[in-house]
């Protein structure tokens, strides 16, 4: 069932979701080599303090962590480490969300440490454009696979495969609500958007092959291939108009 949110609701979402939005823009700033993935999950956990919100991801079905560091090959859900560092060349998804005033909002940046190879600064950079293509597709009447359709057909015209095993979701009082949103679909099919509907729409791309698998740790998805990947997410408020980004700016 999904469910609609009133405008007060839709407001503080967005409330929250400018703070995670704050939050990623500051992470950004330490993502530099010999940084551990522990050292940024503490930062994380310092600033939601800081900004009297509480972390989203902390307890959901027994995670421990306020964010989910996700280096190279490792798609989503990278948990943090004392023993993980970064080195100049890899790349870094953060994903972070927190709960403000009862609501949840969600949203994910890649990005890159010093310099990086053509092929990974290409990757960051198409799947940034894929979750704006899947976007642009949020307006009233349009149907739900209409964006998943708008991400595959970005991706996949520019060599690159989109992961099927995780999806985008509803978000609202809980992090993950109805319906799924998948990363691929064909047009004009899935239900009909309609004001009020709140999405955190997440592409998930690989440089390789589409295939993923978890690792003993129970969380960090990784790529079969071996081959990069990237995650960029917003949440986002269907509205009269059109949308409504909820989650700030997105670094790079
Ligand atoms: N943003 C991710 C998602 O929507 C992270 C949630 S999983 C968690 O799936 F356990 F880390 F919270
Ligand atoms: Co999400």
């Amino acid at each position: 069932m999904i469910i609609l949110k009133s405008a007060r609701e839709i407001e503080n979402i967005r409330r929250g979701g400018e703070i995670v939005g704050k939050i990623l823009m500051e992470l950004r700033n330490y993502v530099k080599p010999g940084i551990s993935t522990l050292e940024l999950d503490q930062l994380a956990e310092k600033l939601t303090g800081q900004f009297q919100v509480k972390p989203a991801f902390r307890g959901y079905k027994g995670y421990k962590h306020c964010l989910c560091t996700s280096i190279n090959d490792e798609v989503v859900h990278g948990i943090p480490s004392p023993k993980r560092f970064l080195k100049e060349g890899d790349i870094i998804g953060l994903d972070f969300g927190v709960i403000y005033e009862g609501y949840c909002s969600d949203a994910a940046i890649t990005v890159g440490i010093g310099k990086i190879s053509d092929e990974a600064q290409r990757l960051i950079r198409v799947t940034e454009e894929a979750l704006w293509q899947g976007i642009a597709e949020m307006r009233p009447k349009n149907r739900l696979f209409d964006i998943s359709h708008a991400v595959q057909k970005h991706v996949e015209q520019n060599g690159f495969s989109v992961v099927r095993q995780f999806v985008g979701h509803g978000i609202g009082q809980s992090l993950h609500e109805d319906p799924a949103i998948p990363n691929y679909g064909d047009p004009r099919t899935g239900i009909e958007l309609k004001a009020g509907m709140v999405f955190a729409i997440e592409p998930m791309v690989n440089a390789g092959g589409a295939e993923v698998r978890i690792l003993n740790d129970g969380w960090t998805a990784v790529t079969i291939d071996g081959g990069l990947s990237a995650h960029f997410e917003h949440t986002i408020a269907i509205s009269e108009e059109g949308h409504s980004v909820l989650t700030g700016a997105s670094p790079r």
